[in-house]
């Protein structure tokens, strides 16, 4: 157990059983994640994403290996953390307001019903969602919608925010917008995030760190370190820099797609 990291995937192997037998999804897979870190995850389709996701989440036990969270092994689903996807799961006969309450609802806590419509208000504000909290999710666009969802996500004040692909359903411009007001929810809030990306950009603008996985059944294969300041514009992706970290990141998808070997490069 290592005090500093908030996430810790240790040795976890894992697979599913089908119809066909057991299908080998994740194989000694470690990851870190340091407090309030924000780490990417990136690799090929069908390698064990969404599954490592399920696993932090505390829905589903690895066969091998352990999840711990701040140091305690993960056996249940945990309030310290919150989670978005890619189609955020909004409930349409609640208002906007109300869908970003229902964590403070379920999850115990001694807040007065002032101080939980105070947090949610505040972090819609955050976002850019002040004066849309009466609507319903429908009258929303994408981009305000997955704005609310990350809204519900951190609600609770949760340790750890785990996004799976959250940005994938939206046109790349609104993505940009995203990014921008993911950074700015790390400048207020402290949390630890772990994101699905299989967008190397947003990887890089977003992330102190990388991982790429392989292909399955899926180990952490490489892991950049992004030498990106915090304070980081979408400009800085064109930069020398970025571009042979995005050239390098390409290089590795492209080696856990099988379509690469590992000795073509090393930059
Ligand atoms: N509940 C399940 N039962 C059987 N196979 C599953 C289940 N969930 C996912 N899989 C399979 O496990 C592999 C990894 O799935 P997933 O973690 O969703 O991958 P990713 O998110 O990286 O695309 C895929 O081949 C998928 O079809
Ligand atoms: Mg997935």
């Amino acid at each position: 157990m290592k005090e500093e990291n908030q996430i810790e995937i240790n040795n976890v192997t894992h697979a599913y059983q089908t119809d066909d037998g057991p299908l080998p999804v994740l194989k000694n897979l470690n990851i870190s994640v340091p407090i309030n870190s924000f780490v990417a995850v990136v690799g090929p389709s069908g390698c064990g994403k969404s599954t490592l996701t399920r696993l932090i989440a505390g829905l589903m036990m690895p066969d091998e290996g352990e999840v711990r969270l701040h140091g305690e092994v993960i056996t249940s689903p945990k309030s310290s953390v919150g989670m978005a996807f890619q189609n955020p799961v909004l409930l349409e006969w609640r208002s906007i307001l109300k869908n970003v309450l229902l964590p403070l609802e379920i999850v115990s806590n001694n807040l007065s019903q002032k101080q939980k419509v105070d947090r949610a208000m505040s972090l819609l504000s955050l976002v850019g969602l002040e004066g849309f909290e009466d609507k319903r999710p429908s009258e929303l666009s994408g981009g305000m919608r997955q704005r609310a969802s990350l809204c519900r996500a951190l609600v609770h004040r949760p340790e750890v925010l785990i996004l799976d692909e959250p940005f994938g359903a939206l046109d790349a411009f609104t993505r940009e917008d995203l990014w921008q007001i993911m950074h700015e929810l790390r400048k207020e809030e402290a949390f630890t995030t772990l994101m699905i990306t299989h967008d190397l950009r947003e990887s890089v603008f977003l992330a102190d760190q990388v991982v790429v996985m392989s292909g399955r059944p899926a180990n952490s294969q490489f892991v950049l370190d992004v030498t990106l300041g915090n304070e980081r514009t979408l400009e800085d992706l064109y930069t020398e820099k970025s571009v042979k970290m995005l050239a390098k990141l390409r290089h590795e998808i492209q080696i856990a797609q099988g379509r690469s070997t590992k000795t073509e490069e090393n930059a």
